[in-house]
């Protein structure tokens, strides 16, 4: 890279802890000129950004987007014109449903250099903070990182029958919305209703909330407990560990202890 060419950062945030951004990153976000980012920034993360720093929001709701994929790509080149160093940062992982690719191919063909710094994923990062391993010996040999939620709402069309193997651990991104389909579809395939299956709220963050149940009940244990996105679907026997390696206590649930033991003394 020339000293005086501009670069783009398409940078992983991770999924919201700000002890799970990469060195990379961090020393990314102090060097910025301008940083660009998402809705699935955590707000810890956002706190990270020096003062001086221009940031620019672009958050995308589920259903309502704050600005569209294609305005988000010219931003990206208006500010290559008159800046260095310029941090996309993005929720996760940028190249795992995060639409980063997208961006590199808009900024390659304008003629921007761009960098790509990996982040970690939701399934990784979520599944290790709710106690749950994708893989383990004997039980899962594969996992599948899979969209819950097809383009412009189109209904979900899925390979089911490759999906339901008891070895596979299957992680549903963005699968909220669309949960009995999924489990309607699994359990036809041949997946065991009985499969342990799991939901992760706001994981690695102090609001993370799960909810522990099996494919036949999760979608009615998920609207019980009013478990709303992002929210990260795992089903597999591999969520059968989530007691045992229960190890993440999220700062909400402190709070909640201390209150009560107040309230009780
Ligand atoms: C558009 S995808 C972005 C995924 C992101 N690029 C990644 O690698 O994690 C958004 C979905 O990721 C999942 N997700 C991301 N962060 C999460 C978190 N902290 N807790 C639970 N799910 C999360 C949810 O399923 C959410 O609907």
């Amino acid at each position: 890279m020339s000293k005086n060419n501009p670069v783009v950062y398409l940078v992983g945030a991770g999924p919201g802890d700000p002890d799970l951004l990469t060195v990379k990153a961090l020393r990314l976000i102090n060097q910025a000129d301008v940083i660009v980012y998402d809705r699935l920034v955590s707000e810890p993360i956002i706190d990270l950004i020096p003062h001086g720093t221009q940031r620019v929001y672009v958050g995308k709701a589920p259903g309502k987007h704050h600005m569209g994929q294609d305005e988000i790509n010219s931003l990206l080149l208006n500010l290559a014109k008159t800046n260095r160093s310029i941090v996309r940062l993005k929720g996760g992982d940028p190249f795992i449903f995060g639409r980063g690719s997208e961006e590199a191919q808009y900024l390659v063909q304008h003629g921007v250099n761009f960098e790509y710094i990996p982040g970690i994923t939701a399934a990784a990062a979520c599944s290790a903070y709710a106690g749950i391993p994708l893989t383990h010996r004997g039980m899962a040999r594969s996992v599948r990182l899979i969209t819950g939620h097809c383009r412009a709402d189109q209904p979900l069309e899925l390979n089911w029958k490759s999906l339901a193997d008891k070895q596979t651990t299957l992680v549903f991104y963005m699968g909220i919305a669309n949960l009995s389909q999924l489990r309607e579809e699994l359990i036809k395939a041949g997946l065991d209703a009985s499969t342990p299956a799991a939901a992760v709220e706001n994981g690695t963050t102090s609001t993370q909330r799960r909810c522990i149940s099996t494919l036949d009940r999760i979608a009615d244990d998920i609207k019980a407990m009013s478990i709303r996105s992002p929210a990260l679907i795992i089903i597999g026997d591999v969520v059968s560990f989530a007691n045992e390696l229960d190890w993440f206590t999220p700062q909400s649930d402190i709070k909640d202890a201390i209150e009560q033991h107040a309230a009780e003394n």
